[in-house]
């Protein structure tokens, strides 16, 4: 666990944590070992996202740097509170002789790092977005991230870290499908080379009792329980396959076969694509993905005979067999 500066000086994470006390647990640790400019980590409740978010405060306090500064944000000012007042609490405890500065009342601390620089860490609410004005940052740590607008994440937080290519950590029990989920899926399969992301169950940390997760389980609809203890995404996801680019509003989420053809399945998400590899599933305006296959079958003169009384009986056609629906008949001129 080392994170390199631009002169080459590393801070050891592995013996700051140890010298603090802090035992991170196998899915923390995979997290903090981790040099991607922007992780995203989609946890269950008790899981140790604020543990992880205090400890990596303070690395990025500690990390040798001529002057660094950063911050802790999180939804509102008891949960942004709940991590710096922590950070303070360690800092006081194990780190005193460094501090420069303490200022409760600005939400402020500065410290000398472990190169001999400046490191400034300020802690903000995203409720109070005034707050978040001013300064290019180094980093920024956000706790229960998916509770922040997503104007908060684009215009206030990621705006601050252009000028210093600044990294962020970003963590928080998943809340439906929007800009955290859309953040977490880019640190997915190598999508994009700055981010990095994880899904962590509450039961990875071993201090969690078992008994009240399996209580939850049988408590909780599959879903619920998925996305609050399992740190998952949960739902139709909406975001379009990497290979097919479907669903997508832009195809009529129908096609006609013949009696011989079957449909092609996309090697990603296995939905039914042409043979351009391109998606045949429609996005609806409403989100609901849409596909309906019509095998046109060609019975001899195009006589095709139905049962008597039913629409069509009799009558010159082409019967189309829309899958399981019900069956309708394409009149045929001469
Ligand atoms: N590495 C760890 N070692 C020991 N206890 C931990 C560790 N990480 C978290 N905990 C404990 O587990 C509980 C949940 O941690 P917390 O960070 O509050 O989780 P979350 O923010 O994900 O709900 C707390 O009591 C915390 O002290
Ligand atoms: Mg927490
Ligand atoms: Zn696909």
């Amino acid at each position: 666990m080392r994170a390199m500066n631009s002169r080459g000086v590393r801070l050891d994470k592995a013996a700051l944590f140890e010298a603090l006390g802090y035992a991170p647990h196998a899915g923390q640790l995979e997290i903090h070992r981790s040099n991607a400019r922007f992780r995203v980590v989609s946890c269950g409740v008790r899981f140790g996202k604020s543990t992880l978010a205090i400890y990596e405060c303070i690395a990025e306090l500690m990390a040798p740097r001529a002057e660094s500064i950063g911050w802790v944000v999180a939804p509102t000012y008891d949960l942004s509170e709940r991590i710096f007042g922590r950070v303070l609490s360690v800092v006081n405890k194990r780190l005193k002789h460094r501090i420069k500065l303490i200022s409760e009342r600005d939400r402020r601390v500065v410290i000398v790092n472990a190169g001999g620089g400046r490191s400034e860490l300020r802690a903000k609410s995203a409720d109070n977005s005034d707050s978040l004005l001013g300064e290019g940052l180094d980093y920024v740590v956000v706790d229960e991230a998916a509770r922040l607008d997503a104007a908060i994440w684009h215009e206030h937080l990621s705006q601050r870290l252009l000028d210093r290519r600044g990294r962020a950590l970003l963590i928080s029990t998943p809340n439906g499908w929007d800009w955290f989920a859309h953040l977490h899926r880019r640190g997915q399969k190598g999508r994009d080379a700055e981010v990095k992301s994880w899904s962590g169950a509450s039961w990875r940390n071993p201090a969690l009792d078992r008994a009240l997760i399996d209580a939850e389980r049988a408590r909780l609809s599959a879903d619920a329980f998925a996305a609050l203890y399992g740190g998952e995404f949960v739902g139709e996801d909406p975001f379009p396959c990497d290979v097919c680019h479907g669903p997508s509003p832009d195809v009529t989420g129908m096609v006609m076969l013949r009696e011989d053809e079957a449909v092609a399945e996309c090697r990603e998400c296995g939905k039914p694509v042409n043979g351009a590899g391109h998606t045949l599933v429609r996005r609806e305006p409403s989100g609901q993905a849409t596909f309906v296959s019509i095998t046109l079958i060609h019975r001899e003169g195009c006589k095709v005979h139905f049962p008597p009384g039913q629409p069509g009986d009799g009558q010159a056609g082409v019967l189309i067999d829309a899958g399981d629906r019900e069956r309708a008949v394409v009149e045929m001129d001469g």
